[in-house]
């Protein structure tokens, strides 16, 4: 094994969506062989983890995150052998496989759930989360995440059950030891097949507060209200489910049973969380996991309270105050997560860069910026290529769950103007991130043979991994210099952060610091020339450069100017 895999803090993560990926069999939709085949990639590129949305079997009502059978894999996918084989060719390269660990809910179409539903005597009913009608109706205002009520009535028990995803992703019971099993032990089942860890799929949700073990009856139980948001585009419930009274408990079970007999890394995906919440998720002493996604930074160009939707421009102080607070917050007490963008949000150079004339520098200027920050860095699949939003005006060019169902709740129901809400869906839809892997100017950019799942970004000719290997100034070199980076200065892993200018509205500005080591690090997040204010920074005339995304011989023409999404490192003497 290569010594890669030693210390995973300092490895830089790499996420895959396999549907996305490379397709080997030209039916359109990325596959296991595919990936296995563009493991140089990720070795030229100098990852130590991948993280692999689910490829279990699932119906695909939200692309595999329904799953019907968490011990065989998609069809569309492969085989149990291609895993195989792609597992080995990682291991090969001293590169952690991360899987996706989706365990909140399951799909309906899941053998638990088709008995659970059949009868309330079934051993299996239990596994969900029922509720009696409420004056004949749904028991609260809860709506799911993609669109509609979050309970949906099963006719042969005469009752609701809960899903705060698609009403094909029914929500289980933790309560229930029984289910707490089976989640153990198919995390065992792929813990001993090799894999290096789990992204644990929205798991801050899976202690349901009403169900705490001896406070619950079904029947009697007066559910809350979530708080009516005005002038929203959803009445979302997140908040009346995450961090639970017992999600502690099931974490630090889960870890006991499962995850201290591995070397493996996890890391819960924790909407809503906050710092606290947080801290106590990921103490190296008495917490659960190893960091979390948290989403703070990703909701600051939403208005506040009205879900994600709901556009708002950025201001950068508001950004800079989020990552800043959760670097010290986290120092010393627990560990970060850092990402700008996954297959869920939208692309990071359009969303916080310019798509356009600066693709390259801004998408260097971002990376710059996250990967000069402690924690672990996660790249999604073409962000190292600067990959950008796609601007499609039907809506039936989209496949995504969320955003169908969120155009016809806004659109068909309640009369919302079309532009209006595409112009929400160009700016944060899932498609954005989905669109397949750009590997080279030719058909389909080399993603499949066939016709793909999803169509294509219009760039592929310019913006491809074929094109951005070959070029010493590409945004993938760039990344390949920030990962090696990491190995080499342990100010970045266990440096202190200190952020400067906390109210400029357009400059990055930060230290960290590790005993007599300390960097600067600067950046501009706009397309003007920024004066540097000298006297509210450290010295740094002696200084020497880092890693910059403008060539370091051109740093002393102008000290103390940056140019156009510039981003310069130094070393401070
Ligand atoms: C979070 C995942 O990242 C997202 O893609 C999925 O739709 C939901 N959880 C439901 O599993």
């Amino acid at each position: 094994m290569l010594s890669r895999k030693k210390d995973w803090r300092q490895q830089v993560a790499y996420q895959i969506y396999p549907r996305s990926f490379a397709d080997s069999n030209g039916d359109g939709i990325g596959d296991l062989p595919g990936i296995t085949a563009k493991l140089d990639h990720l070795d030229a590129l100098g990852v130590g983890i991948v993280w692999l949305s689910p490829v279990y079997d699932s119906p695909n009502d939200d692309n595999g995150y329904d799953i019907r059978d968490y011990r065989s894999i998609m069809q569309e996918f492969g085989s149990m052998a291609d895993f195989d084989a792609m597992l080995a060719g990682m291991q090969q390269r001293g590169i952690r496989l991360m899987m996706d660990l989706v365990v909140n809910h399951t799909s309906d179409e899941h053998a638990w759930f088709k008995q659970a539903r059949s009868a309330k005597t079934n051993p299996y009913h239990d596994y969900y989360i029922w509720h009696d009608p409420v004056d004949g109706r749904e028991p609260t205002n809860w709506e799911a995440a993609f669109s509609g009520s979050a309970w949906t009535f099963n006719e042969a028990t005469g009752e609701y059950y809960l899903h705060m995803f698609s009403k094909k992703q029914p929500d289980l019971n933790w309560e229930n030891p029984k289910v707490r099993q089976e989640v153990y032990e198919l995390m065992h089942f792929w813990l001993k097949k090799g894999v290096g860890g789990f992204r644990m799929d929205v798991i801050n949700m899976i202690s349901k507060p009403w169900l705490e073990a001896g406070t619950f009856s079904k029947s009697e139980a007066r559910l809350p209200n979530a708080p009516k948001v005005q002038d929203g585009f959803l009445q979302p419930a997140f908040e009346m489910v995450t961090h639970g009274p017992r999600f502690m408990a099931f974490m630090r079970e889960m870890k006991q049973e499962v995850l201290d007999h591995y070397d493996c890394i996890s890391v819960g995906e924790a909407p809503c969380a906050t710092l606290e919440q947080a801290q106590e998720i990921t103490n190296p002493e008495t917490g659960a996991l190893d960091m979390v996604f948290q989403f703070e930074h990703m909701d600051v160009d939403s208005q506040a309270g009205k879900g994600k939707w709901a556009l708002k421009a950025l201001h950068l102080p508001d950004l800079k105050a989020s990552l800043s607070r959760w670097q010290t917050g986290l120092h010393g007490k627990g560990w970060n997560s850092l990402y700008w963008c996954n297959h869920d949000q939208p692309r990071a150079v359009s969303r916080f860069g310019d798509a356009g004339l600066h693709r390259v520098r801004s998408a260097k200027m971002l990376a710059t910026c996250l990967h000069m920050m402690q924690g672990t860095p996660f790249i999604y699949q073409g962000e190292e290529l600067g990959m950008t939003n796609v601007k499609w005006f039907n809506i039936k060019a989209y496949q995504d769950i969320e955003t169908r169902n969120m155009y016809a709740q806004a659109v068909l129901q309640q009369g919302r103007p079309h532009q209006d809400v595409m112009a929400s869906i160009h700016a944060k839809g899932r498609d954005n991130a989905r669109t397949p892997m750009q590997w080279s100017a030719s058909q389909h950019a080399g993603f499949t043979q066939g016709t793909p799942w999803l169509a294509l970004n219009d760039n592929f000719s310019q913006v491809n991994a074929a094109q951005a290997r070959a070029d010493a100034d590409s945004v993938f070199h760039h990344y390949r210099q920030l990962i090696a980076l990491r190995k080499n200065w342990p100010v970045l892993v266990d440096g202190d952060f200190e952020l400067l200018l906390p109210k400029h509205t357009a400059l990055f500005a930060f230290t960290r610091r590790l005993h007599d080591v300390q960097l600067l690090v600067l950046c501009n997040f706009s397309a003007q020339f920024q004066g540097l204010p000298l006297k509210q920074l450290p010295d740094f005339s002696a200084a020497t450069p880092l890693i910059g995304n403008l060539p370091s011989s051109e740093w002393a023409m102008a000290p103390d100017t940056l140019a156009a999404w510039e981003a310069r490192v130094y070393v401070l003497a």
